[in-house]
């Protein structure tokens, strides 16, 4: 039988007898009484000590975090006394036996209130930061998030496989995480940055539909939501479309948000890289709220305004959008919005107040009436907003708008927190430039299959070529990528030497690979998604560490086990390996 629980008292289990173990969450002396709100992960019971009983003396002495077994009868909460915030609140145990199982320090922060403690304190003593409510109820909607994945990729006859961590790298943009060998001095493993070529051998392998809940490791700048050690969804299929892959990876969304969140999702709505960027200057976009941006260099064509003339006559844009109720900003409010522009790249930012007592401008100048007319209609503004706009490059133009389009959407409260905004964006170039070394790399990875019909332009114009690569994103969040599958050894190897890879590169990189595709490779697609982004955004959180039970730091620290740390000397001379100490600074 399953013993009672902190949060399963009811007004029905009054008269019982009930044990219950925990942690003591609050004590209050209070009229002669001692109450105790008594803890575990499933809630809270309050618990009552009465002079005339031994237990009492013992109860003085007791502090918030002791861990304590309890045992009497459960009666009503007097009347006017019950807590309708508690799920036991109609009732109490009056405790007749009292065992102190265990005694704790004081806790370096509090675990009773809802307020964040302070962070590294949090990741140092991290088992006392899952103590808190907030904490349990992320972790248990994490897990039930991963168990309604996997119910729904089983029904859907795909298996789990796993693949194993120590291997030769698979690249994925990051730098590796490498694990040196004993018995091969001088070698190393590399984990991996996602299992992409082994679930490919999957498919080659004929298992057909393939699904991992995956740990992936990637040496990478951190951000909020990004962490060295990660999980995906990974799954792979074979004999299937893009629309295939899609379809099966919106369902188990739509999915898990029906069984985890009782939400029914809509539709998601389908955008291409180019559309995503002109509307949203972003291939991330957060579709909660509209406020699309417009490129308008039609209404400047012949403007005098050198700024913007200089924009377009370089083959750039102006681009405007609209600020909901801006126009009733002080000149010192669009002063300090054009500083923020001015912080996410903008060179600056041209602002029109279409205010109740007319147009006012920081180009007066140059802003005619109609000019403010016909931008105000392309971005559906009204008396009382007002329209911003920057000009330049274009991408970097419409990347500055699509920055400020969010902050502007944060302002004007359109971001709701409830609101799950999911997407997709196809149609991606093959080749971005690498923003460290200025080279082109796959914008995906190089085992994705090029649009229908482009493989000839990998001669002629590479970097025009499109990907068969498609993104989910959700509230402004890259939740998951993918792609089809190059399946033909010949193109697998094409692809290796456009990005600049000599053959014997190619071989002692992928050679294993390249001979898995010349033995009856199958037609495959695929797509990761991160479950950590996931549960964030499922638990309505802006940052990892709100999901992930023992997160690293922003410089991939763990600081409850103080990891990294040095090697013993033993471990060193067995691994042969010798360590340079850093220089001082
Ligand atoms: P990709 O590299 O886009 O694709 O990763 C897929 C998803 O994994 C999550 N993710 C991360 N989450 C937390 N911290 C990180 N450092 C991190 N890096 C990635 C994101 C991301 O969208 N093999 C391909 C997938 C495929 O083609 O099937 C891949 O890994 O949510």
């Amino acid at each position: 039988m399953k013993r009672p629980s902190c949060g399963s008292l009811r007004a029905s289990d009054a008269g019982k007898h009930a044990e219950l173990c925990g942690w003591v969450h609050r004590r209050r002396d209070h009229g002669g009484l001692i109450f105790v709100d008594l803890r575990d992960r499933d809630g809270i019971t309050q618990i009552v000590f009465d002079p005339a009983r031994a237990a009492f003396r013992e109860a003085e002495h007791l502090r918030n975090e002791d861990v304590v077994c309890v045992r009497g009868a459960v009666r009503d909460r007097p009347a006017g006394t019950g807590n309708e915030r508690l799920a036991t609140g109609a009732v109490e145990l009056a405790v007749e036996e009292l065992e102190v199982l265990n005694r704790s320090l004081v806790p370096p922060f509090q675990i009773n209130v809802e307020e964040r403690p302070d962070e590294s304190l949090r990741l140092q003593y991290r088992y006392l930061d899952l103590r808190r409510a907030r904490m349990q109820r992320n972790l248990t909607i994490r897990h039930r998030i991963v168990k309604a994945i996997r119910d729904f990729f089983d029904e859907r006859d795909f298996i789990e496989i796993e693949t194993p961590l120590l291997i030769k790298g698979t690249p994925e943009g990051a730098r590796d995480y490498l694990v040196p060998s004993r018995l091969y001095p001088g070698s190393f493993y590399a984990l991996p940055q996602s299992p992409q070529i082994l679930k490919q051998i999957c498919m080659i392998a004929g298992f057909g539909r393939y699904m991992q809940i995956a740990r992936c490791l990637r040496d990478e700048d951190l951000r909020a939501d990004r962490q060295p050690e990660f999980t995906q969804l990974d799954v792979e299929m074979s004999f299937c479309t893009q629309d295939e892959v899609l379809e099966t990876m919106e369902s188990s969304m739509r999915y898990v948000w029906k069984r985890v969140l009782d939400v029914d999702l809509p539709a998601f709505v389908h955008l291409t890289y180019t559309q995503s960027l002109e509307r949203y200057g972003t291939d991330k976009p957060d579709t909660r709220f509209g406020l699309e941006l417009a490129v308008v260099n039609e209404i400047f064509a012949s403007t005098d305004f050198v700024v913007f003339k200089s924009a377009i006559e370089s083959g750039g844009a102006v681009v405007a959008l609209r600020y909901p109720g801006g126009g009733a900003l002080s000149r010192r409010e669009f002063d300090a919005l054009t500083e923020e522009a001015k912080r996410a790249g903008a060179k600056g930012m041209v602002w029109i107040a279409l205010g109740e007592d007319g147009i006012k401008s920081s180009a007066q100048k140059f802003i005619e009436e109609r000019h403010a007319r016909e931008i105000a209609q392309c971005i559906a503004a009204e008396r009382g907003d007002a329209l911003l706009l920057f000009a330049g490059e274009r991408d970097a133009t419409l990347s500055v708008a699509g920055k400020m389009r969010v902050e502007i959407g944060r302002r004007a409260g359109l971001r709701r927190e409830d609101a799950y905004a999911f997407c997709w964006i196809t149609d991606f170039p093959y080749l971005e430039i690498d923003a460290e070394t200025g080279k082109p790399v796959p914008a995906h990875h190089p085992f994705t299959e090029p649009a229908r019909g482009e493989w000839e332009m990998i001669e002629r114009d590479p970097r025009a070529m499109r990907a068969q690569h498609y993104d989910m994103v959700l509230n402004g969040y890259e939740l998951g990528s993918g792609s089809i599958r190059i399946h033909e050894a010949g193109r697998q190897r094409r692809i290796f030497e456009m990005l600049g890879m000599t053959p014997e590169q190619i071989e002692d990189q992928f050679g294993f690979f390249i001979r898995a595709l010349e033995y009856g490779a199958p037609p495959h697609g695929g797509m990761a998604l991160g479950i950590d982004r996931i549960a964030m955004l499922a638990c309505g959180e802006e940052n990892l560490h709100e999901v992930i039970a023992f997160p690293k730091t922003q410089t991939a620290r763990d600081l409850m086990m103080d990891a990294p740390a040095p090697a013993s000397e033993k471990q060193l001379r067995e691994l042969r390996l010798t360590v340079t100490p850093p220089a001082r600074g």
